[in-house]
């Protein structure tokens, strides 16, 4: 139990403590948006030519949460380091999500979580508010052209500005919101970003082509057996690598107070391999093929080869 304010932590500000060992102590959440202008250097020196910021994104939840399970619940906090003329300043914002600001409104934690999701009582939302699930925005941050973007999965992006303050959800020069994975890949030679957006309700996936300049170009829909959650993909210089574990979303689960993501073993792990825009500009040539892995979150770098996958080049 913790019941000590975390050292990070003002005298004096309201917080509230939890024995959950993600929300206490060190992994406390940061409840203060600061602003410290002139950080001391411990040792050496901050070169006087490194110009730019190194920013993280994390669960951060502002509310005491009604149901926590770390790390698929919270609140996107972006942490800045800003480097100018051999000095540094640091800034601290949450990502102002529509989930957070009905919570900012009630002054609570109002939406659920993964184990113990809505619904949401009516009376505290708004027309256009989220009704059952909380889009934190807090699994990444990514520059992509001008465009500053905190990340969820399934979800919308965020945009927010270089200072951190956010501006909404981003359309990617459409005319709705794009929803993008955590991790999205940057085409190394071509600047094209490829970005996964998987449905937590329809068993499918869909890529998207982003140029350099951050405008959707085209989008690839694919079907999977099952709403499938999918953290990652791979990509090479020619080839999408799909890799779908056994971790699927169900419906009927979460209604019933059951947790949402459901593990399945019995499915096994499946995999499907694009060759992507990047290598054929004519269009996208998809096929599955099985494989014995049993990756289920995060992706090594890869490279295209002979043996990458089993399709042709
Ligand atoms: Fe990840």
């Amino acid at each position: 139990m913790n019941s000590v304010m975390p050292p990070h932590q003002r005298a004096g500000e309201a917080f509230w403590t939890s024995d959950d060992p993600h929300l206490s102590g060190n992994f406390a959440p940061i409840q203060s948006e600061l602003d410290v202008a002139d950080l001391q250097v411990i040792s050496g020196a901050i070169p006087p030519d490194l110009s730019g910021a190194y920013m993280r994104n994390g669960p951060n939840p502002q509310f005491k949460p009604v149901s926590y399970t770390y790390p698929l619940d919270g609140d996107g906090m972006i942490h800045a380091v800003y480097f100018n003329n051999g000095r540094a300043r640091y800034k601290n914002r949450f990502v102002r999500t529509r989930a957070l600001d009905v919570e900012r409104r009630a002054g609570r934690a109002v939406y659920g979580g993964f184990r113990q999701s809505g619904p949401i009582d009516p009376a505290l939302l708004k027309p256009g508010d989220p009704d059952f699930f909380k889009n934190g925005a807090f699994i990444n941050v990514l520059r992509h052209g001008d465009h500053l973007l905190a990340l969820s999965e399934a979800s919308p992006a965020y945009e927010l500005t270089a200072e951190l303050e956010t501006l909404g959800e981003w359309t990617a020069g459409t005319a709705e919101p794009i929803s993008l994975g955590a991790h999205n890949r940057r085409h190394p030679r071509t600047g094209v970003l490829f970005a996964l957006e998987y449905s937590v309700q329809d068993p499918a996936v869909c890529f998207h082509e982003i140029d350099p300049s951050g405008r959707l170009t085209r989008s690839l829909p694919l079907t999977l057996p099952s709403a499938s959650m999918i953290h990652d993909f791979v990509l090479t210089d020619r080839f999408i690598v799909l890799l779908i574990g056994p971790a699927i979303f169900d419906m009927a689960a979460a209604a019933s107070g059951q947790s949402f993501l459901q593990w399945r073993p019995d499915l096994g792990t499946r995999s499907r391999c694009c060759r992507s825009m990047a290598a054929n500009r004519s269009g996208w040539n998809s096929r599955p093929f099985s494989c014995s892995t049993s990756q289920m979150a995060s992706s090594a770098a890869a490279r295209s080869s002979s043996t990458t996958c089993a399709t042709r080049a």
